[in-house]
């Protein structure tokens, strides 16, 4: 099969890297890629929003699989244009991406199928939404009901500070349109994981768990990012915990979907809270995460081409996902100043070095190349230093050597990913 991913970020790095080692992959084609991508695909300068020029560039390329990596394009309806001219495609219309794109499609979803998740409202008007949060009390959760790259999410402490999101988004309109009404919800204590099943509208197959650390410095302190680094298998989903989930969350999704004539096709992300009761969603995504995926990836042992391949013609029943015996740790490095503002271009030296520390690989993420072909930062994310080993400690000892090969004075990084999942495990 000719094969063309659509994205550029680690997460479509790591997929490329995984689809064009399939005997199934015949070309790949990424776009736009990166400057890592570059060695497993040949990246075409189309960027991913972009649906009518990637339309074109699968006609001209005689591309047979799509497959569609984040979710703005999958919000845009580029998975429903290309079916529309008869390509076989990964990832869901633009109805079922609603899931993600609008949280109060998600909740009132919830509802329907009964999902377990957090109790809440949603709003248009500020004072409606400020007696709601005050009489709920703090902590409370305030969110955009639209996509807002992550930053539309606020954990209210206080009621002041539920008071000031709740401005920002309906008086201030930071958000423009993706804050104009608002979910306010109930404050979950847990434990966060994200989940991920294939879905081929009809059968959902559990695929695997990852846990991320959301903020940007040590000890799970400052502000919140895209993720700054990731750890799979996630020690606190055992066989029990992921039948619990199937069930109780997945499974009723997926059937409601269908039934509301939207079905979901795709891989399902669910970010979950394991409560003292049980999984509970705070969320869903249509596709999958970042830097989770460059931690599920290196540890399957099944072709993933055949897989996403298998999701996308609704031939799921009966497949068996392996996966190899050991964990896998990223470590995401970033330019300084992010998730505020920072600086591109910086060059990034070392990466073949990190390349060969035993069992690391080198995602990238926000990578280019400048005039002379150095590598240089061009994103916040800019790399995912990746390890495989038979623990997480043994793994997180691997990518962080592979971490100190880098030389890259403009960028930092988180020093202890994974450090929950290893004291979990050094008090067993
Ligand atoms: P979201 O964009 O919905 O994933 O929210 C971003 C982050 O906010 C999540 O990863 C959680 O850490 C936190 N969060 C969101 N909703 C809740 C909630 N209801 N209770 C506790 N934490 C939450
Ligand atoms: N790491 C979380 C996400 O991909 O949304």
């Amino acid at each position: 099969m000719k094969i063309l991913v659509v994205g550029s970020g680690g997460r479509e790095h790591a997929l490329c890297w995984a689809i064009s080692r399939s005997p199934l992959c015949q070309k790949l084609y990424c776009a736009p890629g990166n400057a890592g991508i570059e060695s497993v695909a040949e990246c075409l300068p189309i960027p991913a929003d972009k649906i009518y020029d990637i339309l074109a560039v699968c006609h001209l390329h005689a591309i047979d699989f799509i497959v569609i990596g984040p979710e703005v394009p999958l919000s845009l309806g580029l998975a429903d244009e290309l079916r529309s001219e008869g390509f076989s495609v990964f990832g869901p219309g633009k109805a079922a991406a609603l899931i993600e794109s609008s949280k109060g499609f998600m909740k009132d979803l919830c509802t329907c199928a009964g999902v377990p998740t957090a109790e809440y409202e949603r709003f248009t008007d500020a004072a409606e939404a400020k007696a709601y949060a005050q009489a709920k009390g703090a902590p409370i959760v305030i969110k955009a009901d639209g996509l807002a790259a992550g930053k539309g999410v606020t954990v209210a402490r206080t009621l002041d500070e539920a008071f000031a999101a709740i401005d920002d988004a309906l008086v201030k309109k930071v958000f423009g349109d993706s804050g104009e009404s608002l979910v306010i919800e109930e404050f979950m204590e847990g434990e966060e994981v994200s989940f991920f099943a294939l879905c081929d509208g009809e059968v959902a197959l559990p695929f695997a768990a990852a846990q991320d650390h959301k903020t940007a410095y040590d000890g799970d302190r400052g502000p919140n990012t895209g993720g700054m680094g990731a750890y799979s298998p996630a020690p606190i989903v055992d066989a029990a915990m992921q039948d619990r989930i199937m069930r109780e969350i997945i499974e009723p999704t997926v059937k409601t979907m269908r039934e509301m004539g939207c079905p979901f096709t795709g891989v399902l992300f669910a970010g979950l809270m394991i409560t003292k009761t049980g999984p509970k969603l705070i969320e869903y995504n249509v596709r999958f995460g970042d830097p989770e995926t460059q931690v599920m990836i290196p540890r399957l042992k099944s072709d993933l081409l055949a897989l996403l391949y298998a999701t996308s013609k609704g031939m799921l029943d009966g497949i068996a996902i392996h996966w190899h015996d050991y964990a896998a740790l990223c470590v995401v490095m970033a330019a300084n100043g992010y998730p505020g503002e920072y600086k591109k271009g910086s060059v990034i030296r070392g990466l073949d070095e990190a390349n060969a520390v035993p069992d690391a690989i080198v995602f990238h993420a926000g990578t280019d190349r400048d005039a002379q072909k150095h590598v240089v930062a061009a994103g916040g994310r800019v790399l995912g230093v990746t390890a495989v080993a038979p623990t997480i400690a043994d793994a997180q000892n691997l990518a962080y050597q592979a971490v100190d090969q880098i030389d890259w004075p403009e960028g930092f990084c988180r020093r202890d990913i994974g450090w929950r999942a290893i004291a979990k495990m050094k008090a067993a």
